[in-house]
């Protein structure tokens, strides 16, 4: 070669070189999504190796739906703070560089609240038949993210999305968790956290147990002293609280954008000491009972022989039901001690009929069971294989809620200072390990509707006390209500959850670092 030509040579394929470094993509990370580590873990997923990175051109681009937009705007606000890109929703259908999100994915199999996630290269495809299962898909994505997408300042990471391919669909309708706003009131921003805790996990039921005797946490514009004074206390004497019909009608609203349903419970015909001492009328004496601040259960109960109190529950159901867009109003019904059993039966059956009368389903603790049941009721079991049986004889479905098992309030061992042990002590292993549909000998899958997890709130005062007993079982229930019992095993479960430490630190979530997890770091 002739030095000019080999100047030429050199001068060019440097320009070419230095040309392409500037414009073609960096080779994509291999990543595995077969070691993502999901909670809950997807009903099938295949990787393929590769992985999608997002980038300061990457968009969320979605159907044009409101439903699939509003979910698009929650994702982008999810991704945005810790990885300071614009990720910009809007609607289109680019094949590279974008998270798709769309409807139509006509899989009978997903139902409401499944989707398919497809990762590439080039992008990320989301479908379901509904905007619930984009929502529920939207925590997947989340969670094939590095632990630090959970930050709310600016990080610095690969932000990466493993390949590969995943159909995903809810073992059962109904998974939820339950907080006692009672015993201890817990305000509107609390609320709404537990709900994102609920929402992370694909958990879609937030039950409030909105009533007791320590205090009556709801505001009835036709009864108002239930909250002025019914209201103005909790366990151990502090000031109690309420939420005004505007703060309702808010988490309502918070937790329908998470594609969860609200149910609110108004426990009765004891556990109304609250009530009691707001009405003297309520009373079979006449007399109103004085503010109680103690936690012993099945001293009070409503005079279920008076017209009255049936007056005030319908009153009370009707404001209930009018600010409740889902299909359930849950009246406990639960340790009516106080309460003779000749007059159990019938006030519980004359309840239904108020709940169904304003359009609501019935929902209560298993003792409604020994009541007459109507099939589209529900019988929340936590203590009584019997009852649950007496449902199932009635053709009343089940709502699984053990407190051996899920009891979120029940201390991990006998070293846990906050939190009881009257059911059992509940480590991760045990709340892990067990399946709903052979629980109870007799009672099967299909007469199962889901499973719930409460929190009773007698010790718990405060978020980070709450965080501390609900972290980390809340998880594994979460797993349990949506995974194949079949792919459900606890060693790798036990993995999987050691590697959501750093993302239940980076979300400040105060978390018991349980013995039996190899909590990475
Ligand atoms: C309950 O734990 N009393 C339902």
């Amino acid at each position: 070669m002739a030095l000019a030509n080999r100047f030429y040579y050199i001068f060019f394929t440097t320009l070419f070189f230095l040309f392409n470094s500037c414009t073609q993509e960096p080779p994509a990370i291999p990543a595995d999504m077969a070691k993502a580590d999901l909670i809950p873990y997807p009903v099938a997923l295949t990787a393929t190796g590769s992985s999608f990175a997002l980038k300061a051109s990457t968009k969320i681009q979605v159907a044009d739906d409101a439903g699939v937009k509003a979910v698009g705007e929650y994702l982008a606000d999810k991704l945005r703070p810790a990885t300071g890109l614009p990720l910009t929703v809007e609607v289109g259908t680019a094949e590279k560089d974008v998270i798709h999100l769309a409807l139509g994915a006509n899989d009978a199999e997903l139902g409401s609240e499944g989707y398919l996630l497809e990762v590439t290269e080039e992008r990320v495809h989301l479908t379901a038949n509904e905007a619930a299962g984009l929502f529920r898909g939207v925590q997947t994505i989340r969670q094939l993210l590095p632990a630090k997408i959970e930050a709310s300042t600016a990080q610095t990471a690969d932000w990466i999305i493993p390949t590969g391919n995943i159909k995903d669909y809810p073992s059962y309708a109904h998974r939820g968790s339950m907080l006692d706003v009672s015993r201890h009131f817990f305000g509107v921003e609390d609320v709404k956290r537990y709900i994102d805790f609920l929402a992370f996990y694909k958990m879609n039921v937030m039950h409030l147990h909105l009533t007791d005797d320590q205090g009556w946490r709801i505001e009835i514009k036709s009864w108002p002293k239930l909250t002025t004074h019914g209201g103005s206390t909790e366990v151990g004497g502090g000031e109690g609280g309420f939420f005004t019909q505007e703060q309702y009608k808010e988490l309502v609203a918070y937790a329908q954008a998470r594609h969860i349903t609200v149910i609110p419970e108004i426990d009765m015909p004891g556990h109304t000491n609250a009530a009691l001492a707001a009405y003297a009328e309520l009373n079979c004496d006449g007399k109103a009972r004085e503010l109680y601040t103690g936690t012993e259960v099945g001293f009070s109960t409503l005079c279920t022989d008076k017209p009255i109190t049936y007056q005030f529950i319908d009153d009370v159901i009707r404001e209930l039901a009018a600010m409740t867009p889902g299909p359930y109003i849950h009246i406990g019904g639960d340790e009516s001690h106080a309460t003779k059993k000749e007059d159990y039966i019938p006030f519980v059956n004359q309840v239904q009929d108020i709940v169904n009368k304003h359009g609501k389903q019935m929902i209560g603790w298993d003792e409604i069971a020994t009541a007459s049941l109507k099939p589209n009721s529900i019988a929340q079991v936590w203590a009584s294989v019997d009852n649950a049986k007496l449902a199932v004889e009635q053709n009343t479905k089940i709502l699984m809620s053990p407190a051996r098992k899920v009891y979120l309030d029940m201390q991990y061992d006998s070293t846990t200072t906050l939190g009881l042990h009257w059911a059992a002590y509940i480590e991760i292993d045990s709340s892990y390990i067990w399946d709903p549909a052979t629980y109870i000998p007799g009672v099967g899958k299909d007469q199962i509707i889901g499973i719930e997890a409460p929190l009773w709130s007698e010790t718990v005062t405060k978020m980070d006390e709450i965080e501390y007993m609900v972290f980390p079982r809340l998880p594994g229930l979460a797993e349990i209500g949506w995974t194949p019992a079949a792919s459900r095993n606890w060693d790798t479960y036990k993995q999987r959850l050691g590697q959501h430490g750093p993302r239940m630190s980076t979300m400040e979530i105060d978390f018991y670092r349980s013995k039996q997890i190899p909590w990475a770091n």
